[in-house]
């Protein structure tokens, strides 16, 4: 059984890397932490040294997603699994790891939706301090991807990545928590006709955190492209907005969690509106309409 510890980082190409790096610090609320060694932008929401990157690249999308092991001794039992399913994987040279100051790092590539994910242990285990801006935001929350093959993805998580279903909505959207990390979910997966990004969200203290934010927003006249609300399946309220390339962000505030013995078992929710928003209100259809997967050549 592989144990994470979370949803470390999310790694975004943006078509304009000063633009979005404004955006993210300015109206998003995450700390500038520097550049890394291709120029990419590192900001911090957490106690860790960065949680999103910014590449710069012709194209909108998700570049990788990391998910922190719970320790060392992980990396052996994630690479049985991968072995065990024939799933390519590769570990990252120890020279690439200090680059992006990451201890160390295995690579995989999900085989049905091309996400690309690193499991990885930090290079540093003392906390990072995280000075808030716009927002008292506690962490990264989770990252969801739309696939053209959701059974197969869901699967894929649940047997082979020991991630545990928290809950889904009929066949539209399901949501993981990697084990034995509490949270709802830290990955979501939306059922689509073809494969892309969906949302990054990152998790704030308290409602003020969104009804600032949505009047910072307006203000700035970035589309809000649903909510304010509230997500039956997880219990969060939520807002959801664009980003300068049309990739969708979301604030959350309070979620529900799970123990490691006895969870509760999964729900399958109907597929109505009222369970992904009980406030009643609808998704502008550019929500999570923007954004590729990068599939990382292994
Ligand atoms: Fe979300």
């Amino acid at each position: 059984m592989i144990r994470y510890k979370k949803l470390g980082y999310v790694e975004l190409n943006v078509t304009d890397l000063a633009r979005s790096r404004d955006f993210y610090e300015r109206m998003v609320g995450l700390e500038f932490v520097g550049e890394g060694a291709q120029g990419e932008a590192l900001l911090r929401c957490d106690a860790d040294h960065h949680n999103l990157v910014l590449h710069r690249a012709a194209r909108p999308g998700l570049k990788r997603i990391g998910w922190m092991l719970e320790d060392e001794a992980q990396f052996e039992r994630l690479h049985g699994r991968l072995a065990a399913h024939g799933v390519a994987w590769r570990e990252v040279a120890a020279e690439e790891c200090r680059r992006r100051q990451l201890g160390r790092v295995t690579r995989m590539v999900e085989p049905d939706s091309g996400v690309t994910f690193e499991f990885y242990r930090p290079a540093e285990t003392r906390p990072y301090e995280f000075r808030p801006s716009v927002a008292r935001i506690q962490r990264l929350g989770h990252a969801v991807i739309r696939t053209a093959h959701f059974h197969a993805v869901t699967q894929f998580l649940r047997e082979v990545l020991n991630f545990a279903e928290s809950d889904a909505i009929g066949e539209a959207i399901a949501f993981f928590r990697c084990f034995p990390n509490p949270y709802h979910h830290g990955f979501g997966v939306g059922n689509a006709a073809q494969n892309g990004w969906h949302h990054v969200n990152f998790m704030v203290t308290e409602i003020d955190d969104i009804g600032r934010a949505l009047h910072r927003l307006r203000g700035a006249e970035v589309p809000i492209v649903y909510g304010p609300g509230r997500h039956p399946a997880s219990g969060s309220v939520f807002l959801y907005w664009l980003d300068p390339d049309g990739m969708t962000v979301e604030y959350s505030f309070g979620m529900e969690r799970f123990p490691e013995h006895a969870p509760r078992a999964p729900r399958t929710l109907p597929p109505g509106p009222e369970f992904f928003d009980s406030w009643g209100s609808r998704p502008d259809p550019r929500m999570a309409s923007r954004g590729e997967l990068e599939r990382a050549a292994l």
